[in-house]
């Protein structure tokens, strides 16, 4: 039977993009069923309407076109979502959602964890702080997600020579490079049944 995958995004959508160019090659055997975003006009939307792709704007307060997450839930229930991907996605999920998903929602982050996460830690700010630490390697994480930022079991990382960058635009450009390959495997691998919690780990 087809599985059913959400995508949560906030800004461009390039991982989205890389995604939905590895669904279409049948290199990920699932259906992309909906993106979800925090925001109602991002470059992420703007790639799922060309995709004809259902979309959904999602906000823990309850304001003029966005659903709660009480209503996105009721959403992935009749799309019998199978996996959430968070690639992008800004906001807190919220404690309900975690629960119903356990080690069904995953992240990507542009660092290698446990270092450079956490709160505050996303987008630029992570690759400014790496370079300021002067590191020799970056990378990308998917991790699961759980209540705390960037603290869920870790499900593949790919690291990056930086050592001869000069500039925190420089590392993002080839820490993104990374995420567009990793994030698409670990999907396909999920659904493959290849991602496996085992004696705690
Ligand atoms: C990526 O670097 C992702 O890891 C981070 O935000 C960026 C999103 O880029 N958390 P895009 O929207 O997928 O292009």
């Amino acid at each position: 039977m087809t599985k059913n995958l959400a995508v949560f995004v906030s800004g461009r959508g390039s991982n989205l993009q890389a995604i939905i160019n590895k669904i279409e090659s049948g290199y990920i055997s699932c259906k992309l069923s909906t993106v979800v975003s925090d925001k109602t006009d991002c470059g992420a939307f703007e790639i799922a309407r060309k995709n004809n792709i259902t979309h959904f704007s999602v906000s823990a307060q309850s304001k003029e076109g966005f659903l709660t997450y009480q209503e996105l839930l009721t959403k992935f229930s009749e799309l019998s979502i199978d996996l959430i991907v968070l690639a992008g996605f800004l906001k807190k999920i919220p404690d309900e959602l975690i629960e119903l998903y356990q080690h069904r929602i995953m992240n990507i982050h542009p660092a290698l964890l446990p270092s450079f996460g956490g709160k505050g830690m996303y987008g630029h700010y992570v690759h400014e702080a790496v370079f300021n630490k002067s590191c020799k390697v970056s990378g990308a994480t998917v991790h699961f997600v759980d209540s705390i930022y960037d603290n869920g079991f870790i499900i593949a990382q790919r690291a990056v020579d930086i050592s001869d960058v000069s500039s925190p635009d420089e590392i993002a450009e080839r820490v993104l490079k990374v995420e567009h390959e990793l994030l698409p495997y670990v999907i396909k691998l999920y659904f493959e049944n290849k991602v496996l919690i085992k004696d705690n780990r």
